[in-house]
């Protein structure tokens, strides 16, 4: 299923295809596309003419021009001069979902000169194949064949001009970042019924299968033995064994980059039960691990020379006559307590094992992705993931990464005033600092694990998935993290 996209040097009105996408910036029909006008009969200059098409950002007019392409879907890219990765990347994303759309198996998109503007050759590459991912995917396997069922888009043909040299080795890393990506996305969207931990834990083993990574996976009576007590914590309420999974890949000695994800494949709230509204989206607690399956995929596709380490702690939070209760004391696996408040606040405990388990990697670098708190939703809306951290050199690599990558970070303090919010009566900290500064009480409960390494926290409760359609993308899990972790370990910004 996952789309497969080639790059040809075929010049555009020559090219056979059902759907021809093209990318061109505001303005007049650019000149590189006199040709293709001419074997269509003048029908794209007639458009602009008409004035029925400028090229602004996100605009499109589909076409059926009679020449060898059976439909021209023309995309605007907005102003040449403002042209750049996500514009790009936009541009076939929304091609993409429009041939997913209209049921052709296969298409063409073209890239016009005039479209990249000064976006170098190599990110275009990278950004077109990331963007025709995004567009293309989709979700259908749980619904019954329709009666008469529409082709799924399974090619795209990539027509460049023949001055863009290095277009080649960025679509190579744009398709593997792509595929990551989707598999994010299949992964997260997949209920919970389905998506258990010990599924996620097949998927990580897969993945070291195809490509060669070493994959350890903890099951239930492994993490009691490790002493990973907060994890079980959370996981005693359930019918469900828990999961700590832990994937590496060795591209390079010395010390790794670790990625932690959240892995709570369902998340009730436990006893301090969550409302009925909504409560379904909560199969995508699972988001963070998904990330970091999602940034093996890439690795396992590119094989950097580079050492990362992925864990993903894995449980369900539900309430039950076993379940974790307010008012608990558990010893963490790093030793220091904590008093459950809210046995909601469930990422932060199964997350602080696994940053202790972190230590016997010295690691270079820790980042952990987790759809933590609802109260990130309330900060930064949908458009936006929060970052904290220990180390302002990491965070700033962690929001350039992002720049490329078109998911951007915003940062959040973790002032020492902040500190008392977690503070308890009877333990070394409570596991809920209430509504004030939520995501950034969550941010400290975390930091009280990280004292050995560089750290920084990712909270993408806002990001990682939507509740509806753009035109780039269907609604749904977006694989957020893929890319920027993919970028993070190529390390090119
Ligand atoms: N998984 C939720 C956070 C969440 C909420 C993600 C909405 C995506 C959308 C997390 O486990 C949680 O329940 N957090 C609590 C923490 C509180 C009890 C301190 C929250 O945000 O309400
Ligand atoms: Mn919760
Ligand atoms: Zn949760």
């Amino acid at each position: 299923m996952p789309l497969d996209s080639a790059i040809r040097t075929d010049v555009p009105a020559d090219f056979t295809t059902p759907l021809l996408a093209i990318a061109v910036p505001q303005g007049a029909m650019p000149a590189s596309l006199d040709a293709l006008d001419r074997a269509s009969g003048g029908a794209i200059q007639r458009i602009y003419a008409a004035k029925d098409f400028s090229g602004k950002k996100d605009e499109v007019a589909l076409l059926y021009p009679g020449g060898k392409a059976e439909r021209v879907l023309l995309i605007g890219t907005g102003k040449a001069d403002d042209a750049d990765r996500d514009r790009l990347r936009r541009a076939a994303a929304i091609a993409a979902k429009r041939a997913q759309a209209l049921g052709v198996g296969t298409a063409a998109f073209h890239l016009t000169r005039e479209a990249r503007g000064a976006v170098a050759p190599r990110d275009a590459g990278q950004a077109v194949a990331e963007g025709l991912g995004q567009g293309a995917w989709q979700f259908i396997e749980m619904k019954r064949p329709p009666d008469e069922p529409r082709a799924s888009l399974t090619r795209v043909d990539i027509l460049v001009a023949p001055d863009a040299a290095g277009f080649d080795e960025g679509h190579r890393i744009g398709a593997a970042i792509a595929a990551g990506q989707a598999l994010a996305r299949g992964v997260q969207v997949l209920p919970s019924n389905v998506c258990t931990p010990s599924y996620l834990a097949g998927v990580a083993e897969d993945l070291g299968r195809r490509h060669g990574f070493t994959v350890t996976v903890l099951d239930k009576a492994a993490i009691v033995a490790e002493g990973m007590r907060t994890l079980m914590a959370v996981a005693q309420g359930s019918a469900e064994e828990p999961r700590f999974i832990v994937l590496e890949h060795r591209g390079a000695g010395g010390s790794p980059t670790v990625l932690v994800g959240k892995g709570v494949t369902f998340d009730t709230g436990g006893i301090s039960i969550k409302p009925a509204q909504s409560m379904e989206d909560m199969k995508y607690d699972m988001s963070g691990a998904a990330a970091v399956l999602g940034t093996f995929e890439a690795i396992g596709r590119i094989k950097p020379d580079a050492h990362v380490i992925g864990l993903i702690p894995s449980t369900e939070n539900m309430p039950s006559g076993t379940a974790l209760k307010p008012g608990d004391v558990i010893r963490s696996h790093l030793g220091k307590t904590i008093e459950i408040i809210n046995t909601d606040a469930e990422g932060r405990l199964i997350l602080c094992d696994a940053l202790s388990w972190a230590r016997r990697y010295k690691p270079a670098r820790v980042v952990d992705l987790a759809t933590l708190t609802g109260a990130m939703v309330i900060a930064l809306g949908h458009t936006a993931t929060g970052v904290m951290g220990t180390d302002e050199g990491l965070i700033e690599r962690l929001r350039a990464a992002g720049e490329r990558a078109g998911e951007r970070l915003w940062p959040l303090p973790l002032w020492d005033e902040y500190r008392d919010l977690i503070k308890s009566d009877i333990a070394d900290m409570k596991n809920s600092g209430g509504r004030p500064a939520g995501s950034i009480s969550a941010g400290w409960f975390l930091r009280e694990f990280t004292d050995e390494f560089p750290w920084a926290h990712l909270d993408i409760a806002g990001t990682a998935y939507s509740d509806r359609d753009d035109p780039t993308r269907v609604k749904g899990p977006t694989g957020l993290g893929v890319r920027l972790c993919t970028e993070l370990v190529l390390d090119r910004s």
